[in-house]
């Protein structure tokens, strides 16, 4: 298993060093002092270590100075999750909420960590298999289909990952078509304020909430609330339910 791994990842590494190290640092909050430094992360991608790759998103998605991280127990909670819940970790990165949410829905619940890198889905299968989750399905999605089974997903949360989305119409049809009537969307994402010079660390991010929330209406998703979380300062939290069926 191992050795299959090895070779996946000698294979992309290339690509996939490119994608993390661009990503990573658009991620990247500020104080995030844990980062090694990008020449460094550069250097060693021709050391023959697969594994580099990874670290980096570690360090980066899981380190105190992130308020995704820190706050990450004050946001499971405001998802409000009970046993036997079937949720959908779209664009699971690293598996940081996967596997909270994995404790929280139990044995007779199931988590579909889902993302478009497969080594974050190799990283997150030895992750659950080192913590004896066995209530955590990866998912390989594509670009625009989150390649979930319809009408079968409880809670569908999307952290961090909204404004990565290509085609987010596209993509967000196939998330309302996961959702079982009646089941919620939520949505973490950066806000930025129109007008006001961007940070760095949110450069990437293109839009605010209010047209985050009229996109994700208009696919046809009714606003429920948007949630204060503790701890989040730079993200907002908004819930959204796909309506029941008539
Ligand atoms: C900044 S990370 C966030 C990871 C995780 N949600 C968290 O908050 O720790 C963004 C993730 O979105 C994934 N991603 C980007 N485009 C995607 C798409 N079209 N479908 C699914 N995942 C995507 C990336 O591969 C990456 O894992």
């Amino acid at each position: 298993m191992e050795r299959e791994i090895s070779n996946e990842f000698g294979m992309m590494r290339g690509v996939l060093t490119a994608l993390a190290l661009i990503l990573a640092a658009a991620c990247a909050e500020p104080g995030g002092g844990a980062d090694p430094p990008e020449t460094e992360a550069q250097g060693q991608e021709t050391a023959d270590n697969e594994e580099i790759n990874l670290d980096v998103w570690l360090e980066r998605l899981e380190v105190g100075s992130r308020e995704l991280y820190s706050a990450r127990h004050a946001v499971v909670a405001a998802v409000g999750l009970k046993p036997g819940d079937w949720i959908a970790d779209v664009g699971s990165g690293t598996g940081l909420y996967t596997l909270l949410f994995a404790d929280e829905v139990g044995p007779t619940g199931r988590v579909f960590a889902e993302d478009i890198e497969p080594l974050f889905l190799d990283l997150i299968n030895r992750r659950v298999a080192d913590t004896d989750h066995s209530n955590v399905t990866a998912v390989l999605g594509r670009e625009a289909d989150v390649t979930l089974p319809k009408e079968s997903i409880d809670i569908v949360f999307i952290a961090d990952t909204y404004h990565y989305f290509n085609d987010r119409e596209t993509i967000m049809r196939t998330v309302y078509d996961a959702l079982k009537p009646g089941g919620s969307l939520i949505l973490v994402e950066f806000e930025i304020t129109p007008g006001e010079e961007k940070p760095d660390y949110k450069s990437h991010v293109r839009f605010g909430k209010a047209g985050v929330v009229s996109e994700i209406e208009f696919i046809g998703f009714e606003f429920v609330e948007e949630v204060d979380v503790d701890g989040l300062k730079d993200n907002y939290f908004v819930r959204f339910a796909k309506p029941a069926a008539e």
